[in-house]
């Protein structure tokens, strides 16, 4: 079985996440969305909320499995017999860590990284934008799931 892990922030999910998520779906047997446990950063959503709203958004594939890990990721990777890391590539600008991040991955413990070109409609996308452009009543319909956009409409009026 091909076990494939997609791990992020997802602070929030948008929908060029989506669209990786949903085509590594039709490409593995199963995949793992991984939430990144990370105490040293405060989001605007927990985690719990992000895997809330993952949940919800992936309820149509029935090979995604929603889960959250802290630590490195490849022993998350190996702890669940995943064999692969796949990640979305925006821009040249995005190559340069991911490969370093790839590389490491792979001598720490020969667990391969293969990039998917991004949508070229959600190429300039990042959780980081969203939250700024929603943040200032600006519109971000069509760049995030709805789930996404009401909890980011909640969350940012109770600020
Ligand atoms: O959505 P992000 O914040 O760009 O995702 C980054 C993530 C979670 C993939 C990366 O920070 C990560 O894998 N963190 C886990 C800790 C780890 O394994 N660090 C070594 C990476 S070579």
């Amino acid at each position: 079985m091909s076990r494939v892990v997609c791990p992020g922030s997802f602070d929030p999910v948008t929908n060029g996440h989506l669209d990786i998520v949903g085509r590594a779906a039709s490409l593995y047997d199963e995949v793992f969305v991984a939430v990144l446990i990370n105490p040293s950063k405060h989001g605007l959503f927990t985690v719990d909320e992000r895997v809330e709203m993952l949940r919800e958004v992936t309820a149509k594939y029935g090979n995604v499995r929603i889960d959250r890990f802290a630590g490195l990721l490849v022993d998350y990777c190996s702890a669940n017999g995943i064999t692969a890391i796949i990640k979305g590539l925006r821009a040249v600008s995005d190559f340069e860590y991911e490969l370093q991040m790839a590389q490491m991955n792979y001598r720490l413990a020969k667990i391969e990284t293969l990039f998917m070109t991004t949508n070229p409609q959600y190429s300039f996308l990042s959780s980081s934008l969203i939250k700024d452009v929603a943040k200032y009543g600006g519109d971000v319909s069509g760049l995030v799931p709805d789930v996404v956009q009401d909890r980011l409409r909640d969350r940012l009026v109770q600020r």
